[in-house]
């Protein structure tokens, strides 16, 4: 260091050396702006990704009593076009008797009540029922119509679901969980 750098320093004066780091620290202050814009714009979700994020279902050619499972954000999710019987059977049961007594219904409150018409897609729909096909217990994929409640069952620990995917017997603690969803018509389903 020069006796000339130490004497305009203490003179409070910027000396070269300042003037540099100044002049690089702006340079990297404008680098770093550069720089994030691109990296924000990754951040983005791009088109396909966006259409994973809500998926519609035709579910025209599902008659009572038939099911199908689309794919949704990886996870499997059950459609079912219930049948009166399933439906009776479900609203046989008393909130009691039940294991996981919370209807699980993203489409509700969430204190909402394992009715089979809050399990349901509600009023003047209950037949239909749309759930994530995931064991509540580790993550399986039930069976469809099995059980000791006609409803769904998995094999990997023993767990029955009944006609409203509420779980009835077995290790898992909660019921099927319902997805957001709506019916954009009479027949196609936004699950999303
Ligand atoms: S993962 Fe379904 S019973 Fe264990």
């Amino acid at each position: 260091m020069s006796e000339h750098e130490t004497s305009s320093e203490t003179l409070g004066e910027p000396t070269r050396r300042d003037f540099l780091y100044l002049a690089t620290g702006m340079a990297g202050v404008v680098g770093a702006g550069a720089a994030a814009w691109p990296f924000i714009d990754q951040m983005r979700p791009d088109a396909s990704t966006l259409a994973l994020a809500s998926i519609e279902v035709d579910v025209s050619s599902l008659q009572p009593g038939m099911s199908l499972t689309a794919k949704w954000r990886g996870k499997p999710v059950f459609i079912r076009n219930r049948t009166d019987k399933e439906v009776e059977d479900a609203k046989a049961v008393a909130l009691e008797e039940l294991k996981d007594p919370v209807a699980r219904n993203a489409n509700l409150a969430p204190e909402a009540e394992a009715t089979d018409l809050d399990r349901s897609a509600g009023e003047g729909k209950e037949n239909w029922i749309v759930m994530i096909g995931s064991c509540t217990h580790l993550g399986c994929v039930p069976l469809g119509q099995a059980g000791d409640f006609g409803g769904w069952f998995c094999p990997c620990h023993g767990s029955h679901y009944d006609t409203a995917g509420r779980i009835r017997k077995g290790p898992a603690p909660e019921n099927l969980p319902v997805p957001t969803f709506s019916f954009v018509s009479d027949t196609v389903i936004k699950i999303g």
